[in-house]
């Protein structure tokens, strides 16, 4: 049985961190570049609340506020996976470095 995770009505938790993503990417800037896009269950529930970062097609997973802020810093501004908040390679492939999706 999946646990309850990501942005759910049932969990305020999980509303609180998606307004947390969009409030801190609208402080840094970047909301019309980044913008979060809520989506159906992506199957991950057990590592959740998960993001998915695309291009990329990066997933990070069990989300706080404390890794919202580095994932925004070190991936969307400074173009860098933070590898110790991915996915484990077993339940998904391998993310493509953000820096060689510039053109
Ligand atoms: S609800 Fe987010 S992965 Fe299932």
């Amino acid at each position: 049985m999946p646990k309850p995770s990501c942005v759910s009505q049932n969990n305020p938790e999980s509303q609180e961190l998606m307004q947390y993503l969009a409030q801190q990417l609208m402080m840094k800037g970047i909301i019309a570049t980044a913008q979060p896009v809520q989506t159906s269950c992506l199957n991950r529930c057990q590592q959740g609340p998960v993001v998915l970062i695309e291009p990329g097609h990066t997933m990070y997973v069990n989300l706080t506020k404390e890794k919202i802020d580095r994932i925004i810093d070190e991936h969307l501004i400074g173009g860098k996976v933070v590898s110790e908040y991915l996915i484990d390679d077993s339940v998904w492939g391998e993310p493509i470095p953000p820096a060689s999706m510039a053109r």
